[in-house]
């Protein structure tokens, strides 16, 4: 049973405040779970409680959420079985009392949540992902890994967040890492030797002045080709335009190029990049409020490209349901603190896993070294990983994490491309 629960303020990869938990047993066993934060977060996701006393942290301090953490939830957890998941978060829900967790933070039950699995893990002298998944947990993520970032995760023009290389052909986890790594310092080469920046974004990935996403695809293929892979069966691109960012309610302004591109040549525009390049995923192609676009896009690409829905679905499973009911994305992204539970992030899964939809495990832009995600990847078997650039070790420490996974597998560990 849960004996104590605490919460701490640390700091995150961008140096904001987030919460930390330690979940204590009654027979001695500890866990411990680090919230991450999001810079692009969809419109209906669960609540980060901060403080908005702008003396401190210029607002972004989360003692109220560590103070709802050590009073009203231990209060109310300690003394359930850490087995029981389900009923320690629904008894957070209730005593949250709102739709959005907004009362007591999604940080704070998140990160209770959380460490109350990887308590009851070590108790059961498990490692997380197979307390989590089972004895079939075998199955290691295929990484999507952000070597060039803008949007909001950088200060360049670049009007789409993220350009993914995906080692896809790769015979492990491990020979994944090594391709992405190389293809990340040959990338940091050949923009050194163009006169770009070489600094990078909030990911670890590159953040240079590049015009638009073409002169960013060229630069990554390129990369690709030097570093003795394949484009398309050794290694795929996978986007995150993050368009919610960029829809003004009727168009899509991409400010960096200085361009506004309405709803249809948005479309005409990605399926364009998507014939030019070997893109085998867009993640939010689509605004989280651009129902007809997604559905548009969906209809017409859907068969050849996977789709992956972000800020549209935000980790929630009827939010979910309402996309597979109307036909638009075929995969989902799954970010732990967008829905703020680890029950209900398991029945998001199972939900799009059901209608045969993919599921991406993901990090937020502002992370930890927590590396939960990555057992979770392994746990729910999804195949896909986002979680950054082969920099920051706020990045890496989920791909170091999966290598130990792999390693502890052994023979019974599989890579494959998603199928
Ligand atoms: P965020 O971005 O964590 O800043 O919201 C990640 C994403 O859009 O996938
Ligand atoms: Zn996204």
């Amino acid at each position: 049973a849960i004996n104590r629960v605490f919460g701490r303020q640390i700091l995150d990869s961008r140096g904001n405040p987030t919460v930390e938990v330690d979940v204590e047993l009654v027979d001695g066993s500890r866990g411990r779970a680090a919230v991450p934060s999001g810079a692009s977060t969809g419109a209906n996701e669960a609540v980060e409680l901060r403080d908005g006393d702008p003396g401190r942290f210029h607002g972004k301090g989360v003692t109220r959420a560590v103070a709802a953490v050590n009073g009203e939830i231990a209060g109310a957890v300690c003394g359930l079985e850490a087995e029981d998941q389900a009923l320690v978060d629904a008894t957070m829900i209730e005593l949250d009392g709102t739709k959005d967790k907004g009362r007591l933070g999604a940080n704070a039950i998140l990160g209770v949540s959380l460490a109350t699995a990887k308590a009851a893990a070590a108790a059961h002298r498990q490692p997380l992902y197979r307390y989590v998944g089972g004895v079939g947990a075998t199955r290691l993520p295929v990484p999507m890994m952000n070597i060039v970032n803008g949007g909001a995760h950088a200060d360049n023009p670049l009007d789409f967040q993220e350009f993914m290389v995906a080692p896809v052909g790769a015979p492990t986890f491990a020979e994944a890492v090594r391709m992405g790594s190389e293809i990340f310092h040959t990338l940091r080469r050949r923009l050194a030797a163009a006169g770009h920046s070489t600094n990078v974004g909030d990911e670890g990935g590159f953040a240079p002045d590049f015009a638009d996403a073409d002169e960013a695809l060229r630069f990554v293929t390129g990369a690709v080709e030097e570093s003795g892979y394949r484009l398309g069966s050794d290694v795929t691109i996978c986007l995150d335009p993050a368009s919610s960012e960029f829809f003004d309610g009727s168009a899509y302004v991409y400010r960096g190029e200085g361009v506004t591109r309405s709803v249809d040549e948005h479309i005409a525009y990605l399926l364009e990049l998507a014939g030019r390049y070997p893109i085998s995923s867009i993640e939010d192609p689509m605004a989280e409020d651009d129902f007809v676009g997604w559905k548009a896009l969906t209809a017409r690409a859907g068969d050849r490209l996977q789709l992956v829905g972000d800020d549209v679905f935000c980790t929630d499973a009827d939010r979910l349901t309402s996309g597979i009911e109307g036909g638009y994305a075929n995969a989902i992204l799954v970010k732990v603190n967008q829905i703020g539970t680890l029950t209900e992030t398991l029945r998001t899964v199972e939900t799009a896993h059901r209608a045969g939809y993919r599921v991406v495990m993901s990090h937020r832009s502002g992370e930890t070294e927590d590396t939960t995600i990555a057992d979770l990847a392994v746990a729910t078997g999804c195949g896909q990983i986002k979680t950054g650039s082969l920099s920051r070790s706020d990045r890496t420490a989920k791909y170091n994490r999966l290598i130990r996974i792999e390693e502890e597998l052994g023979r019974s560990a599989r890579y494959t491309r998603p199928a």
